[in-house]
């Protein structure tokens, strides 16, 4: 059985949706271990286990071809040259990741709605706020946050975006928990202090001045490029806090949400 799954993953043409499915292990990841008893013992009453926060991560991206309607909750148009996110203007009716996010946690906050529909609430909420530190996934250049720029890099061809989804995170190594560990080991005290706090619309601006500043420069408007091999080494930190950022404002959300 575990061998016919592994072959149907391996022969599907499974689309990168968000931070492929190993970026968002790790963001659930350093999240579970950041939960305070109160919201761990929820998220274990609502998911079935406290593990499910990790197993259920990428459930958004599984549904996404049944619920098509979802497909628009997973990131935010923000244009490269905009100043900044305007609700009314990159958001309309509250089809974009910032306002999933802030809908999904009124949601989960009201006990007094159905278990299930809290539950669909907090799978939702683990995936967004991953998604929005994926620096391509609030920013866009005409070009579908990326998915239009083809890339070339180390042989093989790829796209911008997915690029960003998958291979900066499969760069670091293939094992989910120890790079977890890893970064929250490099992650200081001041750091997660500063780093649990604002808001969606802030967190959204962040990777937005991220992929201006330092992922679309190289494009030079181009919409076909070959990237130099250590393309993917490089952008390791700069990876690596944004996950790290990620975990620790899901599990800070949380913890406030499920007091
Ligand atoms: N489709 C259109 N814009 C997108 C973005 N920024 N990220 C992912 N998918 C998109
Ligand atoms: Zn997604
Ligand atoms: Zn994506």
């Amino acid at each position: 059985m575990r061998i016919l799954l592994a072959l149907l993953l391996t022969l599907s043409p499974v689309p990168a949706l968000a931070w492929g499915a190993q970026g968002h292990e790790i963001i659930a990841t350093i999240a579970a271990q950041q939960l305070a008893p109160r919201a761990r013992a929820q998220v274990a009453k609502l998911l079935g286990s406290p593990a499910m926060l990790i197993h259920d991560a990428n459930w958004a991206d599984e549904v996404r071809d049944q619920r098509p309607e979802t497909g628009r909750w997973h990131y935010v148009d923000i244009p490269l040259g905009a100043p900044g996110y305007v609700a009314g203007r990159h958001c309309p009716s509250g089809q974009c990741v910032v306002a999933q996010i802030v809908s999904g946690r009124q949601v989960l906050a009201n006990a007094r709605l159905p278990a299930a529909r809290r539950a669909e609430a907090l799978r939702f909420l683990i995936h967004f706020v991953a998604d929005l530190h994926q620096p391509l996934h609030a920013a866009d250049n005409q070009d579908r946050g990326g998915n239009d720029i083809r890339i070339s890099l180390q042989g093989r061809r790829t796209n911008l975006h997915q690029l960003w989804d998958t291979r900066v995170v499969e760069a670091m190594g293939r094992d989910a928990t120890r790079i977890a560990g890893s970064i929250m080991a490099s992650v200081s005290p001041a750091q997660r202090k500063a780093w649990q706090a604002g808001t969606p619309v802030a967190w959204a601006h962040e990777s937005h001045r991220i992929a201006r500043d330092s992922i679309y420069p190289m494009v030079e408007g181009r919409r076909s490029l070959r990237l130099s091999n250590d393309y993917l080494r490089r952008e390791i930190p700069a990876t690596r806090q944004q996950l790290a950022k990620a975990g620790l404002r899901l599990a800070w959300l949380l913890n406030d949400t499920l007091r």
